[in-house]
């Protein structure tokens, strides 16, 4: 299974589909990417607060694959945010990853009561001018802490990673960033799993014969959106990165768009999340 490729406004390109470990123990997180890699994923998302990212490094090393045909993002942890503390924790992820160079490095969230974010740039600036990561980005920023970064910083972020699934799109931030080439890279894109039981994806899954989970990503792709489901199970592994062979018309787009609600946020706030991520 070959999945296309996103060009970032830096020129490196990332595998639009790729598997996300978010809560994957790391005793299992070494088996299920492997697995994973297997089947055909070449991206591998993970962060430094999902503790699993040695299992990544294991599953990269063991498969053999040639370094460069894999994307690997991690993240840096609320509670390193600063300048020196964050280039730290960079040195701590490299080596539990067990690579030199990390393909994308993610501010994990804005956490605005801290006022740290902008600093941390700094850092991640500096990481990328050495050739430490490839590409440099955030996550969980809302448009007025993108505008902020942006007045303030020289490096415009390659993507924001953000919760987007049918029933919590975020078209004001998503827009926020495309406006300024940032790419948006979908988090939960399956809403948990809980998107795929509405009745507009079961409807265009029943008619074109594929599963929910094939709608909706295939939704995230046809948006332009990088796109992270999390799946151990190889079955559903599979599927979730069979979507190419496949299109869905406009009005069943506009279907699975209308599904959108203020409320639905599954994950924290980005506006006032402050948890520090440090494993007790
Ligand atoms: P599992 O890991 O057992 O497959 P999200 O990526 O939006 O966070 O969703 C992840 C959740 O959705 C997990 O509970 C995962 O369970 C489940 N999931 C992932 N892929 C599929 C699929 N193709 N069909 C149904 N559920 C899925």
């Amino acid at each position: 299974m070959t999945v296309p490729q996103i060009s970032l406004n830096n020129g490196v390109s990332v595998p639009q589909v790729g598997l996300g470990v978010f809560q994957v123990p790391d005793d299992s997180t070494q088996v299920t990417v492997e697995k994973a890699l297997e089947l055909g994923y070449r991206h591998v998302d993970t962060a430094a607060g999902y503790y699993n990212e040695a299992g990544v490094g294991a599953a990269v090393r063991a498969s053999g694959l040639p370094r460069e045909e894999l994307f690997v993002t991690t993240k840096l942890r609320n509670g390193d945010q600063g300048y020196e503390s964050a280039l730290r924790a960079f040195e701590d992820s490299r080596r539990a990853l067990g690579l030199d160079v990390v393909d994308l490095y993610l501010i994990h969230w804005p956490v605005p009561s801290k006022d740290l974010y902008v600093e941390t740039w700094r850092a991640f600036e500096k990481l990328y001018a050495e050739g430490a990561v490839r590409a440099i980005g955030v996550s969980n920023f809302l448009p007025d802490h993108l505008d902020r970064l942006l007045a303030e910083s020289e490096v415009v972020p390659a993507v924001n990673q953000i919760e987007i699934h049918p029933t919590y799109r975020q078209p004001a931030t998503v827009e926020s960033g495309l406006r300024h080439g940032i790419v948006p890279e979908a988090y939960s894109p399956l809403g948990r799993g809980q998107d795929l039981e509405a009745a507009a994806v079961t409807a265009v899954a029943t008619e074109l014969g594929i599963t929910p989970a094939q709608v909706v990503l295939r939704w995230h792709v046809q948006h332009g959106a990088i796109v992270i489901p999390k799946s151990v199970n190889p079955e559903r592994m599979a599927t979730n990165i069979d979507l190419f062979s496949f299109d869905l018309s406009d009005d069943h787009m506009a279907q699975i768009d209308a599904l959108h609600r203020d409320d639905a946020r599954i994950a924290s706030d980005p506006a006032t999340a402050a948890f520090t991520q440090f494993r007790s």
